[in-house]
């Protein structure tokens, strides 16, 4: 199956996670697109779709908004997932760890929910290198409780994320004939 995995990042660390995930779609078999989103892309002709993005001021980068609503149509009826990086102040315990997580979702993915009715949203932790960051960046990050929440370090969660592209491969090899488009065995 053709999967296009397409991300939104400013400074790599979704870029990383969305070349994790596709390496495990690639390695349980299928043949995964993994590229950069542009706002005016056009996103037919793929049978799957992952599409994420980083988040700032706690909203998705503005790119992958836009493309998934010049989209909805083309990706309504599609197995679409689609995953956000984010949080760098995530708790010790795993169980502390996932409603943080969940807590930090962007909220308008549940608007983009509606319009495309994606399989799942996913939420990883991300990454931040506090020397490479554009000046406005900068400043965000130094105002008033900028730097507990913003703290430098990489806190990608590989195994997590591996975990999340599996299921994913698991739930494309399950889904029943007739789901997909005619050409499913290319
Ligand atoms: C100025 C600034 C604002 C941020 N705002 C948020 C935010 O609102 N919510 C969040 O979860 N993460 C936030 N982050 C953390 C980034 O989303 C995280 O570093 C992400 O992994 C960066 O991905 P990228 O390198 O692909 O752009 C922010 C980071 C910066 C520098």
């Amino acid at each position: 199956m053709r999967i296009l995995v397409t991300y939104a990042s400013k400074y790599g660390a979704t870029e990383g996670i969305a070349e994790h995930i596709a390496r495990t779609l690639d390695a349980a078999g299928h043949t995964t697109i993994v590229r950069p989103t542009r706002a005016n892309d056009d996103l037919g002709g793929y049978h799957a779709y992952v599409i994420g993005s980083a988040v700032y001021l706690g909203k998705w980068l503005s790119e992958a908004r836009k493309v998934v609503r010049r989209n909805t149509t083309a990706l309504a009826g599609k197995p679409v997932w689609l995953f956000s990086s984010g949080p760098l102040d995530v708790a010790i315990t795993e169980a502390a760890k996932r409603k943080q997580l969940a807590e930090a979702t962007p909220k308008h993915i549940a608007e983009l929910t509606k319009e495309i009715r994606p399989r799942g949203h996913r939420m990883f932790s991300g990454s931040l290198d506090a020397a490479r960051l554009t000046r406005l960046d900068r400043l965000v990050r130094m105002s008033p409780g900028g730097k507990a929440l913003l703290p430098d370090g990489d806190f990608r969660d590989w195994s997590d994320i591996k975990d999340w592209a599996t299921e994913i491969a698991l739930e494309l090899d399950e889904l029943p004939a007739g789901t997909l488009p005619d050409d499913r065995r290319t």
